[in-house]
């Protein structure tokens, strides 16, 4: 299926569409959410939940959660059917204008060997601050720890962050 990106259409993610996500999940992670994953992360309040859906096809999807000013990208995805056409872009280019006034700054984890996020992720001008050694299981690997300031300087989120602790 070619996918025209003008027709994708962005909605809170709701239990009814947890089916289809979990399907996507199992394709294509190794150690994927559970169902009770998700349902835990559509019961909290700092959630930002959204489905990806191409006319009646739910395509991907993004979770992430807010703590404080920071914006902690957890899930997202593509189904493998629909990748390679734009629609990853797509969905971090919504993510990143509903969070503009809401966020200073995205952080994630990205597996090292993830070459298709990571290149992603850099076209987004995220940056990769750390590696969180041996972070994920089922394989075993590191975590790039990656960053995107949305408003400001990457320092200037720092000596915030470091101002709010004090
Ligand atoms: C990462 C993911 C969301 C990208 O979605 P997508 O719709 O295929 O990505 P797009 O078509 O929008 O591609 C945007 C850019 O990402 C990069 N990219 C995407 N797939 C890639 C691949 N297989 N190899 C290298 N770069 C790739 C490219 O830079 C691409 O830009 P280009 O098309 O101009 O070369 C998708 O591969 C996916 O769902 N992967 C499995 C789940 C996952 O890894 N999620 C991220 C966890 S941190």
């Amino acid at each position: 299926m070619v996918v025209k990106l003008d027709s994708l259409m962005f909605y809170s993610m709701q239990v009814c569409h947890l089916e289809s996500v979990v399907e996507i999940e199992q394709l294509v992670f190794s150690n994927p959410w559970t169902k009770r994953d998700f349902e835990f992360a559509l019961k909290r309040d700092n959630a930002y939940c959204r489905v990806v859906f191409v006319g009646e096809l739910l395509v991907g999807y993004v979770i992430g959660f807010f703590i404080k000013k920071e914006f902690h990208l957890a899930d997202f995805s593509i189904h493998p059917n629909q990748q390679r056409q734009g629609l990853g872009r797509r969905t971090l280019e919504v993510l990143v204008g509903d969070l503009s006034t809401l966020a200073h700054v995205i952080s994630l984890e990205v597996r090292m060997s993830n070459v298709a996020a990571i290149e992603l992720y850099k076209q987004f001008a995220f940056q990769t601050m750390a590696i969180r050694k041996d972070y994920y299981t089922q394989p075993q690997e590191d975590a790039l720890v990656m960053l995107k300031p949305l408003q400001g300087k990457l320092s200037d989120w720092v000596t915030e962050a470091l101002a709010g602790l004090s």
